[in-house]
């Protein structure tokens, strides 16, 4: 052997053992795999997906395990697991991800597949749910004549039958390659809208099947059939955008995005003060708990009344400790001021300020609350760093504060490092991961904030570890 192999052998060895463990082809296929479904490939569909990384195609092997490209075939697990896991903690207080599908994680989930700007999320008219046929009350109908019969439907008459001339009825779904029709009657009067609101069941035509309800405003039931019959989340044609005021809000006023959905009024609008929806919009689209917001040098003329200012008699507790939270806090909370959650729905009042805003009345030099009024105090300070956006300082209402969270540099951060930890199953804490979360973040802006291409991306900067 001659010096020179020897030696190059030698530093092509030590080379090796300085980078990170190398990993074929396949088993990369099948990492990216389990990191974006939760679920493991069959070898069917590694064997498709392993000559797509072998030429570098990493992107495109992602995008064709999410919208399953034949063979693959996992039931829509992006959306059913990861993206439900990931959404789901932030629609209740224990942070539970054991919790059925709801309107808010629906919507996520719609949002993600559509792939349209994540960054309106929190202040659009947009609810995802399914839609089909309703046919109790009267108002709607189901006729054809392949599907099974149905109790309570009319079976087997075609839409011409109905006795109702053209133009009063239209054909909602065509079964394809067939004569089998839906049919919706058309031209309702508002009063007649408002009792089709009320009407229960829906069929799926496409899936044949039947959503217990299809009322969202008052019980979670419509996701949560849709979660107990396992349907692919990927689909289409079941989870489809509408909006909020067509099935949950009366007030245009009252709908902004999520913050607005029936899961997370739920949370954070039942009993309390109406606090709970600005400190968890903060940890959960912001990523910063109170703690971390707390700022005593933030002035308190908003603080409400039950805050008391002398805890335990000590004023300095109130200054030191109290005050750092309650006075950015306070100040944002008046946007929720019309919110209650009573019954199972979320109620939106406008004009009246609910009675929990401003009960318990312990100092009454403290700000009452007298409508929908919110303030930015957190623009100065230590928390001007979350990059607050434009010139906005306050607002009316739950949407403009929505708005304003969703124009801040933080929610974007906050995204890029939430889809890095899911599908890379680690805190990103490291030097390297807050770079990765960097590079993430600048691209998903560059991507008009599509939220299935940061996914996408995270899944990829932790390929090869
Ligand atoms: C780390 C941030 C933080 C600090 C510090 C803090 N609070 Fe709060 N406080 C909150 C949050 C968040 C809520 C709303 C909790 C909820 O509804 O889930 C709240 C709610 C309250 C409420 C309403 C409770 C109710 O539901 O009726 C009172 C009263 C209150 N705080 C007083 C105080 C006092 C007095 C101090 C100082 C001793 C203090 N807080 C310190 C964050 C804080």
């Amino acid at each position: 052997m001659s010096l020179i192999y020897f030696f190059l052998m030698v530093f092509s060895f030590s080379n090796l053992e300085a980078q990170a463990p190398q990993h074929t082809p396949r088993e990369l296929a099948k990492k990216l795999y389990v990191s974006l479904t939760g679920t493991q490939p069959s070898a069917a569909e590694l064997n498709f997906l392993e000559p797509k990384i072998q030429a570098g195609q990493k992107a495109q092997a992602a995008r064709d395990i999410i919208d399953q490209t034949s063979p693959i075939n996992n039931g829509g697990a992006f959306y059913s697991v990861t993206i439900k896991d990931w959404a789901t903690p932030k629609f209740n207080k224990q942070k539970t991800t054991l919790a059925p599908l709801n309107d808010g994680t629906a919507t996520i989930i719609g949002m993600i597949r559509d792939e349209r700007p994540f960054n309106t999320i929190l202040y659009q008219d947009v609810i995802y749910k399914a839609t089909g046929v309703t046919f109790k009350g009267g108002q709607l109908w189901y006729f054809d004549t392949v599907y099974p019969v149905i109790a309570g439907v009319t079976p087997s008459v075609l839409c011409s039958g109905l006795g109702l001339t053209a133009g009063q009825f239209k054909i909602i779904y065509t079964v394809p390659g067939s004569s089998a029709k839906a049919c919706r009657r058309t031209g309702f009067t508002q009063a007649q809208l408002v009792a089709a609101r009320d009407i229960d069941a829906l069929y799926v035509p496409h899936k044949d099947l039947i959503i217990e309800t299809n009322l969202v405003a008052t019980t979670n039931r419509h996701y949560e059939s849709i979660s107990e019959q396992g349907l692919d989340l990927s689909d289409r044609q079941l989870l489809i955008s509408q909006g909020q005021g067509s099935k949950l809000h009366t007030s245009p006023a009252a709908i902004a995005g999520l913050l607005s959905s029936r899961a997370y009024g739920s949370a954070y609008f039942f009993a309390g003060t109406n606090r709970a929806p600005v400190a968890y919009a903060m940890e959960h689209f912001l990523c910063k708990d109170m703690e971390e917001l707390n700022d005593t040098t933030i002035e308190d003329n908003r603080n409400r009344r039950d805050v008391d200012r002398s805890p335990g008699g000590s004023s300095t507790l109130y200054k030191n400790r109290c005050v750092g939270c309650h006075a950015g806090m306070d100040a944002m909370a008046g946007a929720f001021a019309y919110y209650d959650y009573l019954n199972g729905k979320v109620t939106y009042t406008p004009g009246n300020v609910v009675t929990k805003m401003n009960h318990n009345a312990l100092f009454s030099a403290g700000y009452v609350t007298g409508n929908d009024s919110w303030i930015n105090y957190w623009r100065v300070g230590q928390n001007a760093a979350l990059g607050w956006s434009r010139d906005v300082t306050e607002g009316i209402g739950a949407t403009s504060f929505g708005r304003m969270l969703a124009d801040t540099e933080a929610f974007h951060s906050c995204m890029a490092k939430q889809a890095y930890e899911k599908v890379c199953m680690k805190k990103a804490s490291a030097n390297e991961d807050l770079a990765r979360v960097a590079r993430l973040t600048s691209a998903y802006k560059n991507s008009n904030f599509n939220m299935k291409s940061l996914f996408i991306n995270a899944a990829i900067e932790c390929l090869e570890d």
